[in-house]
């Protein structure tokens, strides 16, 4: 159900940023804003150990803090799940996602440093978020891709995820899976080498399933690996049923995502297969065993399935046919600093700006984050369905979200 639209009242204060710091949460005591949770930098060494000790410390004497205003909409939705592009280059070029040519790239002096990325999530993780996912781009792209998943290991988090095309990762995956990271999104929308090619314009097929095996092994370190694929019309959806036959001897899991518009990504409702469609084909073949439902977390944007009998699951990602707005919990940091609260609207506010301003206080930083967040619309950035979002999206080209 909708709520009605008010504006909060620590943002009609002539002091924002004061008001962010007095301004209770909703459900957590006003000390937790007022005086910030201890620095996790701060502490020795073996970080990933020290952030696991934390959360379960945390778990164990107190419930997790809630999110704090200035991550709170005027919906109620509270968003503890953010996302870092650390990059907008990428080693690929898949069709669905960007032209042959690239997409243009920003002066490099635009891009967050490690410092303004590292403060940035820090920031947001002292408000509230529990879960960061790494994107590009290519995050892998990045040089200091270790240093980062190392420095926001140290924080407390529930998850520290990566999306990524595997294509460099072999080589990195274990020293990243030490350094903090515990989940990973392979992005594999073909079992086709020379149609990943076609797809990707670039070859590397045999690279992804490498770096696929090697994930599974690293399972025992406790990386939990998912496997995207956006399904295209006529090009990868006679595919899936394959894709499903993944997950009878592999405990992995395979989400199907709708394909999406973005800017010169050759789009069209033709070449959209609604999820619905899949799964009813996927009920209409004679598999093993029946289709089951999963129990989905309230924020899931998957709808999960597990064939009766195979040891992994598979869902769908239904973005543009059966929007999960309601719940949504999710805010996204672009590698130049620009913050989206919603996937189909523009950034609409630079950080970049702020990080580097001498002037700008933590504070002063989360109050311009809180309205931000608080100007969020409810539904599909307020587009409608599909066809709005083709029509009067501004989403730009895909790495400029963060995937
Ligand atoms: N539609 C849906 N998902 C997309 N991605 C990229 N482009 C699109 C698109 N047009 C997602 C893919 C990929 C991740 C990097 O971004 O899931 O794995
Ligand atoms: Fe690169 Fe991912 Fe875009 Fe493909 S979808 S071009 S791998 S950023």
């Amino acid at each position: 159900m909708l709520r009605a639209r008010v504006e909060p009242a620590w943002l009609l204060r002539s002091h924002p940023v004061r008001a962010l710091a007095t301004a209770a949460p909703r459900s957590a005591p006003a000390a937790a804003l007022v005086s910030p949770r201890p620095d996790p930098l701060a502490a020795g060494p073996d970080p990933r150990t020290r952030a696991r000790s934390r959360i379960r410390e945390r778990d164990r004497t107190s419930p997790p803090p809630s999110v704090s205003p200035a991550l709170t909409d005027s919906y109620g939705r509270k968003h503890d799940y953010l996302r870092i592009s650390l990059t907008e280059k990428c080693n690929l070029r898949c069709t669905y996602c960007m032209p042959e040519s690239g997409v243009p790239l920003l002066p490099p002096d635009h891009l967050l440093t490690t410092d303004e990325v590292e403060r940035t999530a820090r920031l947001f993780v002292q408000h509230g978020v529990r879960k960061i996912r790494l994107t590009g781009g290519e995050p892998t792209i990045r040089k200091d891709i270790v240093d980062v998943v190392e420095r926001l290991g140290r924080l407390p988090l529930d998850s520290l995820g990566m999306t990524s095309n595997g294509l460099a990762l072999p080589r990195k995956l274990p020293a990243l899976v030490r350094a903090g990271l515990t989940h990973l999104n392979l992005s594999l929308d073909t079992l086709d080498p020379l149609k990943y090619e076609l797809m990707t314009r670039r070859r590397g097929f045999e690279r992804v399933m490498h770096c696929l095996e090697l994930a599974q092994d690293l399972k025992r370190e406790g990386l939990r690996t998912k496997l995207n694929v956006v399904v295209i019309r006529g090009l990868n959806d006679m595919e899936v049923p394959q894709f499903v036959e993944l997950t009878r001897d592999r405990d992995i899991t395979i989400r199907f995502i709708e394909y999406m518009p973005f800017e010169d990504n050759r789009w069209s409702t033709q070449k959209l297969v609604p999820s619905a469609s899949l799964l009813s084909t996927l009920a209409s073949l004679h598999l093993p065993g029946t289709i089951t439902k999963l129990a989905d977390a309230a924020s899931d944007t998957t709808r999960a399935y597990r064939v009766e009998g195979y040891k992994g699951s598979f869902g769908f990602i239904s973005s543009m046919t059966d929007h999960f707005c309601g719940t949504c919990s999710r805010l996204r940091v672009g590698a130049d600093g620009g913050v989206k609260v919603c996937l189909f609207g523009p950034p609409v506010l630079s950080l970049r700006a702020l990080l580097r301003s001498p002037t700008t206080s933590d504070a002063d930083l989360m109050a311009s984050v809180g309205r931000a967040v608080w100007g969020k619309q409810y539904a599909h950035n307020g587009l409608g369905g599909a066809s709005g979002i083709k029509e009067r999206g501004r989403m730009g080209p895909m790495v400029g979200i963060g995937g």
